[in-house]
């Protein structure tokens, strides 16, 4: 019986030396020492042993069961650091691997040029004002000095959503919110970008596109101003050498009125595709506010003065960017717009 003790602890060595993982060796534990163990077995059979042997072999059984017992803890043990090991390996991280690219977001063309403008004239003192798009009929157009009879009023070029309501056509009507806010206080120094809607859509034109709107009112403001001040914004905007001019033109809402055009900055002025071969480039419109304008939203024209501009952001970014079709703009495929 004490050989056959020993062959089992030889077999468990063996067995247990020979096991993968924790599992395994609890299987073991189970098969050797368990109730039903190959260790309760012989000791069963120790009835049929006589007095004098039932010691030896009790004490020789006691002792196969210890040793088994130390031969768990130790291969357990050595298993439990194994796997350790196996999943710090697999939690590694190789540092010198190339990382993963983040597809991150970009600012639109449109945005760049808005914020750029803002800068611009929150560098000469502006703040910035805004107003509603969906507006007032009184604000887009009476307050404006623009009569009912005036083509600007056409169903054509507006959208109108009820006789009273329409979309903006033009950033303007934030000119009159503003005075009537600040009546009767000077300086009033304020730009305005925004959206505004007209009824046209081909090639050049949208039936959105982006305004900055600029008012200035203050004691003696005169056309020297409006001419420094937008002399100083294209110079900014388009480079130290630019010039600017001012041809006479029309808006019911200025008197006088002016369209500026700014010296091309492709060809300096030579004349070139790009400027029609004329060398000016049309940016924006412009004007002394209308005694009438300035009177409609309380101010006193006999005691103030001001000037207002407005022009086409799309324009100035086709301008800057050198981009030849508006609706690249509006299309938003992603290989033109990540070139900004
Ligand atoms: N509102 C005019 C337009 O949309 C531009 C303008 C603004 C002209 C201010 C003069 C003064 O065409």
């Amino acid at each position: 019986m004490i050989e056959k003790l020993n062959a089992i602890r030889r077999q468990a060595e063996k067995e247990m030396n020979k096991v993968a993982s924790y599992g395994e060796l609890n299987d073991l534990r189970v098969k050797y020492l368990g109730k039903k163990g190959e260790l309760t077995a012989v000791l069963r059979g120790m009835g049929s042993l006589s007095p004098e042997e039932r010691p030896q072999v009790g004490q020789a059984a006691n002792q196969v069961r210890s040793d088994i017992e130390k031969i768990l803890e130790v291969r357990g043990n050595e298993l439990k650091e194994q796997q350790l090991q196996e999943s710090l390996k697999k939690e590694t991280i190789d540092i010198t691997l190339p990382g993963q690219n983040i597809f991150i977001g970009r600012k639109h063309p449109i945005t760049l040029v808005i914020d750029q403008i803002k800068e611009i004239f929150l560098g000469m003192g502006y703040t910035i004002s805004e107003g509603p798009e969906i507006e007032l009929d009184y604000y887009n157009f009476e307050a404006l000095n623009i009569p009912p009879e005036h083509p600007a009023r056409d169903m054509q070029d507006s959208f109108y959503i009820s006789d009273e309501v329409l979309l903006r056509t033009h950033t303007s009507p934030v000119q009159v919110r503003t005075m009537e806010k600040t009546v009767p206080q000077v300086p009033v120094k304020i730009i305005c970008p925004g959206k505004v809607y007209r009824r046209d859509d081909d090639a050049t034109h949208s039936p959105m596109f982006h305004q900055v709107e600029g008012l200035v009112i203050d004691k003696g403001i005169s056309m020297g101003d409006l001419k420094g001040t937008l002399l100083t914004f294209a110079r900014q905007m388009f480079g130290e050498d630019r010039q600017i001019r001012l041809r006479p033109s029309y808006f019911p809402f200025t008197e006088p009125s002016a369209e500026v055009d700014i010296s091309c900055m492709m060809c300096g002025g030579e004349g070139c595709r790009v400027c029609s071969h004329t060398g000016w480039l049309e940016i924006l419109g412009s004007g002394m506010v209308h005694p009438r304008v300035l009177e409609m939203s309380g101010y006193n024209p006999e005691e103030v003065s001001g000037f207002a501009f407005g022009m086409g952001v799309e324009r100035v970014a086709l301008l800057k960017y050198g981009i030849d079709d508006m609706r690249l703009l509006f299309e938003n495929d992603l290989r033109f717009l990540t070139q900004f």
